[in-house]
């Protein structure tokens, strides 16, 4: 181990600076995380069927009782699109996970369900005017560089039909107090989350304060001389200042709910708002 490397990597990174690998299309880790989706005992990931259930009544609310076209942008394993297509609406699912999408298509085939899925990244859509709803859940917006997020936003907004609602999760305001910051912790193991084999983590979350943006860095080192860093820059948003980035991008703000999610004692409920937004 080349330990002056190892400290620079550890340096503070700039705001958005990227680490030199990726979480979500790895075929190891994909395997951990598609584990995490379906499981029933754990937020991670995806939320519980309770509060996933919950969380469909509560966005078809929105909706009249006829059939409707729905996107999910980043549907992972397909757990609200399978209830969508269940209660009769037309759904689509878009993920870059190969394996999510597998597992969806395979889960929807068993359950006799008609759900598109997509594999893509969702950065690079070109629907235009097809759906009467586009969803986000799981704060996924928040992990969105501003760049990224505009992008998104205009995908959206291109996605949708006239008057069409983009649903969809954020932290809020109360999100630093609630996660433990700064916060560092370290893992030894000969084979878990991030690798096959043996590998040390070094996990570090911290608070770019000014950004409204927390970091959460693993540094994964293993033999001979690997390190590797994953970064994920999570925003929260001030209530004002998401309406007003939701305006630029074409959107009125309807309604902003900050109590959907049922109290489990660890207060992410609290930290977690969602908003109902309407294409202009
Ligand atoms: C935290 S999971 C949430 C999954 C799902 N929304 C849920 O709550 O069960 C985030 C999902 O977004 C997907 N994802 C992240 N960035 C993406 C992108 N740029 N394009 C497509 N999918 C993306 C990941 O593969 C992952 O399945």
């Amino acid at each position: 181990m080349q330990i002056f490397r190892l400290l620079d990597t550890l340096k503070t990174p700039a705001l958005y600076e990227k680490g030199n690998a990726s979480m979500w299309e790895d075929d190891h880790i994909s395997r951990h995380l598609l584990e995490l989706h379906v499981n029933q005992d754990s937020d991670a990931a995806s939320r519980k069927r309770v509060t996933i259930e919950k969380t469909v009544r509560w966005i078809e609310t929105f909706l009249d009782d006829s059939q409707k076209t729905i996107l999910d942008l980043g549907c992972g394993p397909g757990l609200y699109c399978e209830l969508l297509a269940e209660h009769g609406h037309r759904v689509t699912g878009v993920d870059f996970s190969k394996r999510s999408i597998a597992y969806a298509r395979k889960s929807a085939l068993e359950k006799d369900l008609d759900i598109d899925y997509i594999p893509m990244d969702y950065l690079d859509l070109s629907f235009e005017n097809q759906f009467d709803l586009v969803i986000m859940i799981f704060c996924d917006f928040d992990v969105l560089v501003p760049h990224d997020r505009t992008r998104v936003l205009k995908n959206i907004h291109r996605a949708l039909k006239p008057g069409g609602l983009f649903i969809f999760d954020t932290l809020n305001h109360k999100a630093p107090d609630t996660i433990k910051i700064p916060v560092k912790s370290w893992e030894v193991s000969n084979g878990g989350f991030w690798k096959n084999g043996p590998y040390l983590a070094l996990s570090e979350t911290s608070h770019y304060q000014a950004a409204q943006v927390i970091l959460q860095q693993h540094v994964i080192c293993f033999e001979p001389d690997h390190l590797l860093v994953y970064r994920f820059w999570t925003h929260y948003y001030q209530q004002e200042i998401l309406e007003s980035i939701l305006n630029e991008g074409g959107f009125n703000v309807e309604l902003v709910c900050e109590d959907l999610l049922p109290d489990d004692g660890s207060g992410t409920h609290d930290m977690v708002t969602f908003y109902v937004t309407r294409k202009k």
